[in-house]
Order: C-alpha cells, then sequence, then structure tokens
C-alpha cells in the first residue's frame, strides 16, 4: 500500500503589518484587551493583492520547498472563504499563473477548517486514482470583508496563505488519518454575509437605482464559539489518540487554528498538557482562517521544529460549523 507524505511546505504573508495600536487609532479598542482576550498582536493586511496572488505565492514558496515544477502537479486545491470571484475559481486562476498545465483545480469552502477539508480531498483524490502529487493551499484575505467599525470581530482577522504540496510513493511515514465533519445547527454562529448569492442585488425603486451599502461584515457569536472551539478540540485531539492506540505524549506538536491562545490554553489544560505542544503564531498573524494551519506548518519546517517520524495533529474548527482533524508522521 502507497503512503502520502508532505514533500513541501510554504507561506506567503502581506508585507503590510497593523498593531493594536494602529486598529485602536480607528475603533473603541487598545492593545491589552486584544491581546489578554485573544493572544493577537498584530495582523498582516493585503492591499493591492487578492486572495489568488497570496495562494500563488504561496504555491510557489511550496513547489520550490517539494523541489517541483508546476507541472508536476495533478490535483490544486484552494481552501478559501474570500475567494476574489465566484467564478473563476482561486484554484483555476492559480493554475493558470503557475502554469500548473497537468492539475485540475478546484476551491473548498469550509471557512477556518478549510485546509483539512482540502487536504482530506486530495489525499482521497491520490489515493482513488493515478494522480501522484497534490498542491493543498489555504488562502484568505479577511480584512476585505471586515466592518472596521464593529470590534467584536475585526481585531481577530488577518491576511495570509500557506501551502503544503503531498506526493504518493512508497512511504512509510505520512498522513495516517484525517477526519472532517460539519454541524449545520451551528451555521449561524459566524457569518460573513457580504459576498453571499442569497443577498438580494439593493436596488432602491422601479427605475433601478443601485444603491451602495455597508454590510461587508463578519458577524460572531463569540462566546458560543469559544464553548464550541474548546469542546471540539478536546473531543478531536482525544478521538484520534484513541482511534491510533497513541497517548498525547506519543505526539510531539499539537497544530492547530490560529484563532484564540485563550481556546489552546484551554484546550491544553483539559488534555493535562503543556501549551508548548500546542504551536501558536497568532500573536504575529492573527486569525488567517483556512490559511492559519499551512501557514503555522510551514513557519515549524522552515524553523527545522519537525523531524522525521514525529507525530503530529492538525486541527481545525470553524464557521459552519465544520471541524477536523489530522494524523501525521513526519
Ligand atoms: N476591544 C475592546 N472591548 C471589546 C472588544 C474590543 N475589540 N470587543 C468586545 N469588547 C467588549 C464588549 O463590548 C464587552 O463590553 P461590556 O462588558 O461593556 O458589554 C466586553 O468587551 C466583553 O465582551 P465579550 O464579547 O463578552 O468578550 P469575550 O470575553 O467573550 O471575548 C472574543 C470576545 C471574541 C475574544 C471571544 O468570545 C472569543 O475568542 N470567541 C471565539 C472567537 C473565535 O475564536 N472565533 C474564530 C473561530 S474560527
Amino acid at each position: 500500500m502507497k503512503g502520502i507524505k508532505f514533500i513541501g511546505t510554504g507561506s506567503y504573508l502581506p508585507e503590510k503589518t497593523i498593531s493594536n495600536d494602529d486598529l485602536s487609532k480607528i475603533m473603541d479598542t487598545n492593545d491589552e484587551w486584544i491581546r489578554q482576550r485573544t493572544g493577537i498582536g498584530q495582523r498582516r493586511m493585503a492591499i493591492e493583492e487578492g486572495c489568488v496572488d497570496l495562494a500563488t505565492k504561496a504555491a510557489i514558496s511550496a513547489l520550490e520547498n517539494a523541489k517541483l515544477k508546476p507541472e508536476d502537479i495533478d490535483v490544486l486545491i484552494v481552501a478559501t472563504c474570500t475567494p476574489d470571484n465566484y467564478c473563476p475559481s482561486v484554484a483555476c486562476m492559480v493554475q493558470e499563473k503557475l502554469l500548473a498545465v497537468n492539475a485540475v483545480a478546484f476551491d473548498i469552502s469550509a471557512a477556518c477548517t478549510g485546509f483539512i477539508f482540502a487536504l482530506k480531498t486530495a489525499e482521497s483524490l491520490l489515493k482513488s486514482s493515478e494522480y501522484k502529487n497534490a498542491l493543498v493551499i489555504g488562502s484568505e484575505v479577511m480584512t476585505k470583508l471586515i466592518n472596521f467599525e464593529n470590534r467584536n470581530t475585526a481585531v481577530l482577522f488577518g491576511d495570509g496563505a500557506g501551502a503544503a504540496v503531498i506526493s504518493k510513493n512508497d512511504f512509510e511515514n505520512g498522513i495516517k488519518d484525517i477526519y472532517i465533519k460539519t454541524d449545520g445547527s451551528g451555521a449561524g454562529l459566524i457569518t460573513m454575509p457580504a459576498l453571499g448569492s442569497i443577498k438580494d442585488a439593493n436596488f432602491e425603486d422601479k427605475e433601478f437605482t443601485y444603491v451602495s451599502d455597508n454590510t461587508r461584515d463578519i458577524f460572531m457569536e463569540g462566546r458560543e464559539v469559544f464553548k464550541f472551539a474548546t469542546t471540539i478540540m478536546v473531543s478531536m485531539v482525544k478521538d484520534i489518540l484513541e482511534k491510533h492506540n497513541l497517548d498525547i505524549s506519543d505526539i510531539k506538536y499539537v497544530v492547530p487554528h490560529q484563532a484564540n491562545i485563550r481556546i489552546i490554553d484551554y484546550a491544553a489544560k483539559k488534555l493535562k498538557v503543556s501549551s508548548d505542544v500546542f504551536y501558536t503564531n497568532m500573536e504575529e498573524y492573527a486569525n488567517t482562517s483556512a490559511a492559519s494551519i499551512p501557514i503555522a506548518l510551514h513557519e515549524m519546517n522552515a524553523k527545522g521544529l519537525l523531524s522525521k517520524g514525529d507525530n503530529i495533529i492538525l486541527l481545525g474548527f470553524g464557521g459552519g460549523l465544520t471541524f477536523g482533524s489530522a494524523l501525521i508522521t513526519w
């Protein structure tokens, strides 16, 4: 049985940094509140770049790291909830920019769990076909949807992209398991209605005068999402450990979606493990939704934190509600 393994990682973060102090100049917030409640210190903001630009740059970085050419890619999936357009997909535009001429390319929408959903889809395609290499990207331009008058969510998000190349071969190590799930009963807990096609075009009268509106926003029931995130993180770790007959001490790192340091500290406490086992970088980049896990993974890879044989768990959760985990032996 052939294994499927990560053979390269990459990321791209836009240059512009927005600190908590910068935000406090345009809304009623402050660095102390944001750091204490979330662990976030700053975020990146794409100014003249879009989701496709970020995704393409992260993809180039991952391909270089994997030592593959764009034409070696058979499957190209972009996880995003902030696409530049509904049609064409971000993935098709990245395919064109990279000249990944042999790939089949499409997007996946699963909010902050998008990367895990895309990874599962890519893995399934590799397993079930002649495809050999997949490029899986998480790319988000959250700041383009933020309403900077809504301090409840404006302080939480940032822009960025992360990517990974996975490949099928006679590998012993690699992806051991990926689990994904959804719970639509919580669909109203996190919403980004601005781009939704459900919203009627805003015409004021029979003369079809268009009224520009300011509905771009991210709405979140923060406390409910907090409860969901802590509960699901703990149960996902316990479930995947039990299924593979492992103990938390067998895991070198848990790489969680980078939403909030308090969620992670809570999960670590419940799992009776040091918070250091959870890799975090939300202080620098805030919550980059589907991009946060691959950005973290690339950072860890680039820092040399991952050695052959290390067991790691990826953990995603977010709007939908969506959630998922992956067990990987590096
Ligand atoms: N700056 C300053 N004050 C703020 C603020 C901000 N950016 N946002 C909210 N506040 C205020 C509120 O207005 C409220 O004031 P009040 O007590 O006078 O009414 C107070 O802070 C507490 O607000 P609350 O929403 O209850 O705070 P909280 O402790 O629940 O923290 C979150 C808010 C969003 C940080 C927290 O709920 C959270 O992290 N939830 C999960 C979010 C998440 O991870 N989402 C992504 C999932 S993918």
